[in-house]
């Protein structure tokens, strides 16, 4: 199961991606927002996060003009490593080595083509573990506030 949320600059893009889930058989929870009017994009991050970190989605999909005040709200979650991305690279690699469960994009950054693969990386990608492992311990320890140095 897959978490999507947007506020309102990124809702058309979800409704692609919800289009291009559909057509996978790829199934999801939509936590918003449900339409174009304004809609604050903390809310949908914490909504979609907190899915993820009970276990109930395995990854979440956030949209919002840039991406990135919703990947800023989804990171202040705990249990959540969020990456922004704009090219399919980064989509790739945030699954490999940062083991990142949330993707994060900008409507008014990406079309919705290069935004689909992004999609698909992100979700077809698995985490590589290994010595890839320590530097994800590191992360989350700075969230439990832990010093690293
Ligand atoms: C909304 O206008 C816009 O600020 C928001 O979607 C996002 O880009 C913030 O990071």
């Amino acid at each position: 199961m897959i978490a999507l949320g947007s506020d309102h600059a990124g809702f058309p893009l979800k409704e692609e991606i919800k289009a291009h889930l559909d057509n996978l058989g790829v199934e999801y929870v939509d936590v918003g927002c449900y339409t174009p009017e304004r809609f604050d994009y903390a809310i949908s991050a914490q909504k979609a996060c907190d899915k993820v970190v009970a276990g109930e989605c395995e990854l979440a999909i956030l949209c919002c003009g840039t991406g990135v005040g919703i990947s800023m709200a989804a990171n202040k979650v705990k249990g959540i490593r969020a990456c922004c991305c704009s090219d399919c690279f980064s989509a790739k690699f945030t699954r490999l080595h940062n083991d990142a469960n949330v993707l994060c994009m900008g409507a008014r950054v990406v079309g919705a083509g290069l935004a689909l693969e992004m999609v698909d990386l992100f979700l077809n990608t698995e985490y590589e573990g290994g010595r890839h492992q320590a530097r994800v311990d590191q992360i989350m320890a700075i969230e439990k506030g832990e010093k690293l140095y």
